[in-house]
């Protein structure tokens, strides 16, 4: 065994012996306050730290972070709230019952292992794991375990997908062979796309940097990394991680489709040449078995169009634009009475969502099992892009991880 696998293998030991016990935590009624922890608040978890404040009943009670200086963000915004460095502290209270996650994809898994071994439902940000094998126990682990766990792709509670999904299922498009999506942005010249600058208090004193590492190979403190983990393969999945899975969910759950069979992704990184690892120009084609291909492209260097989603059937067209109602066109060819529709759902509020459930037992609209199956196509699509070459489902599954 390389060093390599050994370290992989500890740590998936570890990870699988925290599963083992499931403690059971009281049934909240419906008018019960829900107390909540935060692991995790930069920016993504300010964002979740506004929206769950907005839910009622509901009281943020702690929050861990690696960072001295977002746990002083935390407590100027919230007064008394219990704040530590070590995520296994906030687990050990026995006042919290939930738990909201936003921290590096690469800490994902260990959070929602940890997280529902501890007895406490969870929201956890996308992609729902780094890898396949991490994907594999916390969808075993949020089965077993009967804890509440949504998934923070909040696209999964649009109001388009409850219209997309309702004219696929009355049979409007037909017979559905192909699907096409994308996304993009663009910056100034000379400043890459998700690039931060360091604070100047981002120092060894200040970080719990073995913490942050997560069983990464030591290394001394890397300010950069930390601020800028979404660069590097080793914390991070890319853009298909950031950005495809909500689009990938979001398709899945629309046409109801099983894990891909294969994935094919091109690329590079040609926006910006600043020392990132991970693509900024993609190109993945997704094959599903259900005799469907779905392709997704983006770039960061043009967001003329910015993000959407075409389902082309033989019998109709459905487009769908962030943030916008789904539209249905029929094909004239083969349903020559059909008319043309604009969606009329509302979005349900995808926090709203996960509390309302914590307090009814109810399955939330992102539960572990979607965000399973849009983590699997990330990770096919990266493993495809890193082998040059297509990559079966099989095939995949059999790759073992490399930081
Ligand atoms: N759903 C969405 O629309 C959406 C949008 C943006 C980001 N995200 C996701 O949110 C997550 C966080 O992204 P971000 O942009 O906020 O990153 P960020 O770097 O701004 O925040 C991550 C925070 O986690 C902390 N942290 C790092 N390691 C930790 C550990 N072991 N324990 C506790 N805290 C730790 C960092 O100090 C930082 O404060 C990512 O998974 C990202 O994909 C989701």
């Amino acid at each position: 065994m390389t060093d390599q696998s050994r370290r992989t293998f500890l740590k998936q030991a570890a990870i699988g012996a925290a599963v083992l016990a499931y403690p059971s935590s009281s049934v909240l009624g419906a008018n019960d306050r829900v107390r909540v922890g935060m692991i995790g608040v930069g920016d993504r978890g300010g964002e979740l730290l506004n929206e769950v404040r907005k839910v009622s009943g509901v009281e943020l009670v702690a929050m861990a972070d690696v960072y001295s200086r977002r746990r002083d963000e935390v407590k100027s915004k919230v007064p008394g709230i219990q704040t530590f460095d070590d995520h296994r502290r906030l687990l050990d209270m026995k006042d919290v019952d939930g738990v909201i996650v936003a921290s590096p994809l690469h800490t994902h898994a260990r959070h929602f292992l940890d997280t529902l071994a501890a007895g406490k439902d969870l929201y956890t940000e996308k992609t729902m794991t780094w890898s396949i094998p991490e994907a594999e126990r916390c969808l075993a682990s949020a089965k077993d375990s009967g804890r509440i766990v949504q998934i923070g792709l909040q696209y999964q509670s649009s109001g388009a997908l409850v219209d997309a999904k309702q004219w696929i299922e009355n049979g409007w498009l037909g017979k559905i062979t192909s699907v096409e999506s994308w996304m993009s942005r663009n910056t100034p010249h000379g400043k890459g796309q998700w690039v931060r600058p360091v604070p100047s208090d981002c120092t060894a004193q200040n970080v719990n940097w073995s913490a942050f590492l997560n069983g990464r190979p030591e290394r001394p403190f890397d300010p950069f990394r930390l601020i800028n983990w979404r660069l590097f393969w080793e914390f991070a999945g890319g853009n298909c991680a950031e950005n495809m899975v909500h689009q990938m969910a979001w398709i899945m759950t629309a046409l109801d489709l099983p894990l891909p069979s294969a994935a094919y992704m091109s690329g590079g990184v040609f926006s910006e040449k600043d020392g990132r690892e991970v693509p900024d120009t993609i190109a993945v084609t997704l094959d599903f078995p259900k005799d469907i291909v779905v392709t997704w492209q983006s770039t960061f260097s043009n967001k003329h169009y910015e993000l959407g989603d075409r389902i082309l059937g033989s019998d109709g067209t459905v487009e769908h634009h962030f943030d916008e109602p789904a539209r249905y066109w029929p094909e004239k060819v083969n349903r020559p009475d059909g008319a043309e529709m604009r969606g009329t759902s509302h979005d349900q509020d995808h926090m709203q969502n996960w509390i309302d459930c914590v307090r009814s037992r109810e399955q939330p609209n992102a539960p572990a099992e979607i965000g399973y199956r849009s983590a699997i196509a990330v990770h096919m699509a990266n493993l495809s892009y890193k082998n040059k070459r297509r990559i079966t489902l099989e095939e995949a599954k059999a790759i073992t991880p490399e930081f």
